[in-house]
């Protein structure tokens, strides 16, 4: 029997990495960031991965998410293999399927709360009417409805925050990823914005990739990966005993 594409889907990781190396050289000198990283990333989950400075977390975020080539090995993202796509297949990939969010919130300074969230979805091609509900709705998921109106310099870091993760979230991405979201903000805040992204993972189904080395943020996580050097060091789930990189209990 014929079976729908997104069953299809499911059936599989929603992030596949094999065998992935990669390496920046400039002038002599050749930086060997990810060797040879096998990983699988679990639909409807949010995985955090954290390590330390330099080891290669955003690398391997934006490579997951398609912005960054690879030296060898495959990338798959929702069952594509984006090393065969071509730069506008995978932008287009990247506009349909992701959502980023960021330390530093990349808002723009001159647009509103609202505004910030709308303009993606004019991007996306959707009608006008559309894309004010969904940046409504986001925006009141978000706990921001009362705020939409205001422009980023009238909020604070949390909600600053709490509208990047609404412009995101507008796009019904089932791919969200985030680099270090909590690390410009207090422990308060931090924790209300990883309660969020747990939150958007298990009533959207989205599968969220978080990258942060705080450790107050393990607890919220269904799966935390450590990086060191390029490869994962341990993988656990915070209820269940950790495995090393060898599949043994550690
Ligand atoms: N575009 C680039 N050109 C050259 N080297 C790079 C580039 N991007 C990253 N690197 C190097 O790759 C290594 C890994 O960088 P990456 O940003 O992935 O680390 P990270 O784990 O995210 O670190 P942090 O926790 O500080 O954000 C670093 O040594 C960095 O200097
Ligand atoms: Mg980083």
């Amino acid at each position: 029997m014929h079976r729908p594409a997104s069953i299809a889907v499911t059936d599989q990781p929603a992030l596949r990495a094999i065998g992935v190396s990669k390496a920046f050289v400039s002038g002599h000198l050749r930086t060997q960031v990810l060797d040879d990283l096998t990983l699988d990333i679990e639909a409807g989950e949010l995985t955090l991965i954290s390590g330390p400075s330099g080891c290669g977390k955003s690398t391997l975020l934006s490579i997951l998410s398609g912005l960054q080539k690879i030296d060898s090995g495959s990338v798959q993202a929702l069952g594509s293999e984006l090393g065969q796509l071509d730069l506008r297949a995978l932008e287009r990939f990247r506009l349909e399927h992701t959502g980023f969010v960021f330390q530093g919130f990349n808002l723009f300074p001159a647009l509103s709360a609202f505004e910030q969230v709308e303009l993606p979805l004019n991007h996306m091609g959707l009608t006008r009417d559309e894309a004010r509900r969904r940046a409504r709705l986001s925006l009141e998921e978000v706990g921001l409805a009362h705020r939409m109106r205001l422009r980023p310099a009238e909020l604070s870091g949390g909600e600053k925050q709490r509208v990047a993760i609404a412009r995101a979230l507008a796009k019904e991405p089932q791919l969200l990823f985030a680099d270090e979201p909590t690390s410009a903000l207090d422990a308060a805040n931090g924790q209300m914005i990883i309660d969020l992204l747990h939150r958007i993972a298990v009533t959207h189904g989205t599968t969220v990739l978080c990258v942060s080395h705080d450790p107050r943020l393990v607890m919220h996580a269904d799966r935390v990966l450590a990086m060191e050097d390029g490869h994962i060091l341990s993988d656990r789930r915070p209820a269940a005993p950790a495995i090393d990189s060898h599949g043994t209990p550690s």
